[in-house]
């Protein structure tokens, strides 16, 4: 059956969006349960949108003081960058949440880098509210990309997840995968609608969450990287730019040197390898598994529902 094939599954939907049925009480008691702190940043992204990216820079930009980003006994040379900042909703699911009943987010110290790929709507209040302090950081990426994305992903988890590795349940196929994702059925999905969530909240608040898009990080990745320093409330100083900090941080989070480090090549989290997050790492990659046809239906999907939003995906250097 395609459930076990196209994992995870059983999906439910609540408030607009799909979700791992056995997930959801975890999403329920983050949204009741977690506090936030005027410092803290939370890092959030539709699955298969550059997260992993995301987390490394947004570390090695916040924390650069204490760890410079040429040092070699930095963090993320030690650890994956889903070890150095872990996942809202994931923290709520764990073992050590239900024991102890609590937030283990909470023994972490100021100021707090969490990520989350929960839809606006089901962030915490603790956080979206006005007047909190606490900042959001959306990163966005192409739904095409973010699609062939997620099927290679899948087909690595289920290799790592299956009960006999030599002999892994077959995978479901792109065209499989490209029906539920165009009805909106995938974790998190629709995936525009998750978008269009944190594009309105941008809008609305701008001071508070920061809008950021994968293509526009590729084309100029120190660019972004001074962005997101100064909406984090640590903008590189004169005496960093004239040293090349915010290109260091740069070269430390980029494909080629995480990808090369022994804790990514060897490493694993709890559902899959660490290496499997970093794939190719490049904007147009769906023309390599989507036809034409494929693409047209998806663009117009997403673009009946972005209408009249004044959002479109890609980058706005190209659209300008
Ligand atoms: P591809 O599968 O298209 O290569 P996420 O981190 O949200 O799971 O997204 C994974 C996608 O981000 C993958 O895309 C992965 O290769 C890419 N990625 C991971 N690390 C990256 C990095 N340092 N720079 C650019 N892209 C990266």
């Amino acid at each position: 059956p395609l459930e076990t094939r196209c994992p995870p599954y059983p999906l439910r939907q609540h408030g607009g969006f799909w979700f791992s049925e056995p997930f959801l009480p975890a999403v329920a008691a983050a949204r009741a349960r977690f506090e936030a702190r005027p410092s803290d940043v939370l890092l959030a992204s539709f699955p298969k949108s550059g997260t992993t990216w995301l987390k490394a820079l947004a570390f090695a930009t916040l924390h650069r003081a204490d760890h410079p980003p040429r040092g070699l006994d930095h963090p993320l040379r030690r650890r994956n960058p889903h070890d150095c900042v872990e996942f809202l909703e994931e923290a709520f699911a764990s073992p050590a949440a239900k024991d102890s009943g609590g937030d283990v987010l909470a023994a972490l110290p100021s100021p707090r880098l969490i990520a989350t790929h929960l839809p606006y709507t089901h962030v915490p209040k603790s956080v979206t509210t006005e007047g909190t302090g606490c900042k959001i950081v959306y990163v966005c990426r192409d739904p095409k990309d973010a699609l062939v994305s997620k099927w290679q992903f899948t087909k690595k988890r289920l290799a790592f997840a299956a009960a006999a590795p030599d002999n892994p349940p077959k995978p479901c196929t792109v065209d499989e995968m490209f029906e539920l994702f165009c009805d909106g059925r995938c974790t998190y999905g629709p995936q525009w609608h998750h978008v269009l969530g944190y594009w309105e909240a941008s809008r609305r608040q701008p001071e508070k969450v920061l809008f950021l898009r994968y293509e526009e990080m590729l084309r100029d990745p120190v660019g972004n990287v001074r962005k997101l320093a100064e909406f984090m409330g640590c903008v590189f100083s004169g005496k960093e730019e004239a040293a090349g900090v915010a290109e260091d941080v740069v070269e430390l989070c980029s494909m080629d040197t995480l990808k090369n480090m022994e804790v990514n090549k060897n490493g694993t989290q709890n559902s899959v390898k660490n290496e499997a997050f970093f794939r190719k790492g490049v904007a147009g990659d769906w023309s390599n598994h989507m036809t034409p046809e494929m693409a047209a239906r998806l663009d117009k999907i997403v673009e009946d529902a972005l209408q009249g939003s004044g959002f479109a995906f890609g980058d706005t250097a190209e659209s300008t």
